[in-house]
């Protein structure tokens, strides 16, 4: 059985499609879903889906060892950072080398780092009037969207798009290939 623990900020739309990717395969089980916001909406999914969601301030990230022996206890084949949006600390990497992955709504190494999340990278896009956009999946290191490419898909910009369609669109493409992704490194090693 593998075993992954992903990570979410806010809605949690990710989440909720790699758990209903996976609900019906006895050989991956979500072992369970945190979040840094006490008001995320990623954890009413997780009631719904009947998936355990945890809740994690500032502190116990970063200033103690806490989130992290949680995670060990957690056992995962492989971390998945979902819409997450906190910078991972550098002992998370090197407690799991190689096992974290994020997923990044653009093109990296284009609108990337520190600021470029969500809204504000489709809003980005938008403006220097791009004519493609995508989705990136890589490893994590510590620093913001710097680790290894692991997987990019594409999708074209009109000059009719709005951020909120291309939000949209992309967000397909990771609804289409996160999951599988995710499946594929899984099994791989
Ligand atoms: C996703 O589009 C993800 O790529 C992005 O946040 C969104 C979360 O949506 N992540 C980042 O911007 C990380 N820098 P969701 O909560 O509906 O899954």
């Amino acid at each position: 059985m593998k075993r992954i623990v992903l990570f979410a900020s806010g809605s949690g739309s990710n989440v909720e499609n790699i758990v209903r990717y996976f609900q019906d395969n006895p050989k991956v089980m979500v072992a369970g879903v945190l979040t840094n916001k006490s008001d995320a909406k990623v954890l009413d999914r997780c009631d719904h889906l009947n998936i355990n969601g945890l809740f994690f301030n500032r502190h116990a990230f970063s200033k103690t060892d806490c989130v992290l022996d949680i995670l060990k206890t957690m056992r995962p084949d492989l971390i998945v950072l979902a819409g997450f949006l906190w910078k991972i600390p550098k002992k998370f990497v090197a407690a799991f080398p190689n096992k974290i992955i994020n997923i990044h709504p653009a093109l990296l190494p284009k609108y990337g780092g520190k600021g470029m999340y969500g809204m504000h990278v489709h809003q980005a896009v938008k403006n220097n009037e791009e004519t493609e956009t995508g989705i990136t999946i890589h490893y994590v290191n510590e620093h913001y969207d710097e680790g290894g490419a692991i997987f990019q898909a594409k999708t074209g910009v009109s000059q009719k798009d709005t951020p909120e369609s291309i939000a949209a669109k992309v967000h397909d493409l990771e609804y289409k290939h996160f999951p599988k992704t995710i499946e594929k490194l899984l099994f791989e090693s």
